[in-house]
C-alpha cells in the first residue's frame, strides 16, 4: 500500500489468505469483521488492517511480513515437495497470502536452524544478494576429526567446489571440538557447507544454522516461528 489509501477490506483480507473473495464476502455478511471498538466493518470499507478484528481477534500481520522460523530437520523449503515442508509449521493461511511468503535462501531438508521468510521481495533480494555479504553462521557435526588445515583452505578465497569455476569467498572456520566446527559464510551456494567439507575430504553428519547477520534464534524452540521486530528487519540491511 506504501502510504496510499488502504485497499478495500475484501481484497486486503482475501490476500491475507483468510479465503477467496467470495468466502471473505460471506464472512463480512456474517458480521465477523469489526474495528477495535467492536463496530461492524463492511467489505468495501477502506480501513487500516491493524485496527480490524475477526471475531474480536487481530488479523495476521499485513504485507511486509518477515518472520524467523526454527526449522527442524526433515522439512524442505519448497512448496511442491510431497513430504514435510516449512509451510506446514505456519498457519495454513500463510500459504495463500498475496504477496507470497517465501523462504529467504534455503536450508536443506537435513539442516536445522534459522530460516527467514518474507513477502518483501526487496528485502529478500537484499539478503540473498552476493553483494550483501551478510554473515551466516553454521555448526557442522563432522564424520571425521578435523585435520587442522581446513581453516586455511576455507579462508584462502581460492577453494573451488566440484563443477564450479568461481572460487569461494573466504570463510571462517572455528574448531569447537575435533568433530564439531563453526563456519561463517558470506555467500550461499547450493549445499555449500556440505560441499566445502567434502572438498577437504570430510562429511557433514549434522548441520544447523545459528545466525544470519545480527539475528539468532535465541530460545525459539524447533518448529516455532515469530515475526521480526522493525529493528531486526532493519538489521538485515
Ligand atoms: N549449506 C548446506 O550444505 N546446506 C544448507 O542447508 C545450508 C548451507
Amino acid at each position: 500500500m506504501n502510504g496510499a489509501r488502504p485497499e478495500k477490506l475484501l481484497k486486503a483480507i482475501a490476500n491475507l489468505g483468510y479465503g477467496s473473495r467470495k468466502e471473505v464476502a460471506t464472512m463480512f455478511r456474517a458480521g465477523l469483521f469489526t474495528d477495535a471498538s467492536g463496530e461492524v466493518l463492511y467489505a468495501d470499507d477502506r480501513h487500516p488492517l491493524a485496527d480490524v478484528r475477526i471475531e474480536g481477534e487481530p488479523l495476521d500481520p499485513p504485507p511486509g511480513l518477515t518472520l524467523m522460523l526454527h526449522k527442524p530437520v526433515g522439512y524442505t523449503c519448497s512448496t511442491r515437495d510431497p513430504g514435510r515442508v516449512v509451510y506446514d509449521l505456519l498457519p495454513p493461511r500463510f500459504r495463500r497470502r498475496q504477496p507470497a511468503l517465501s523462504p529467504v535462501g534455503r536450508l536443506d531438508r537435513d539442516t536445522s536452524g534459522l530460516l527467514l521468510m518474507t513477502d518483501d521481495g526487496a528485502l529478500l533480494h537484499r539478503v540473498i544478494s552476493p553483494k550483501a555479504k551478510l554473515p551466516k553462521v553454521y555448526e557442522a557435526c563432522l564424520a571425521q576429526p578435523l585435520r587442522g588445515d581446513e581453516a586455511a583452505s576455507f579462508a584462502s578465497g581460492t577453494l573451488l567446489l566440484e563443477s564450479e569455476t568461481t572460487p569461494l569467498l573466504p570463510a571462517t572456520l572455528e574448531t569447537l571440538s575435533p568433530t564439531l566446527a563453526r563456519l561463517t559464510l558470506t555467500e550461499g551456494r547450493y549445499h555449500q557447507v556440505r560441499r566445502m567439507f567434502a572438498a577437504v575430504g570430510n562429511h557433514v553428519e549434522g548441520l544447523h544454522r545459528d545466525r544470519i547477520g545480527r539475528l539468532d534464534l535465541g530460545d525459539l524452540p524447533a518448529g516455532q516461528w515469530r515475526v521480526l521486530t522493525d529493528a531486526e528487519r532493519q538489521s538485515l540491511g
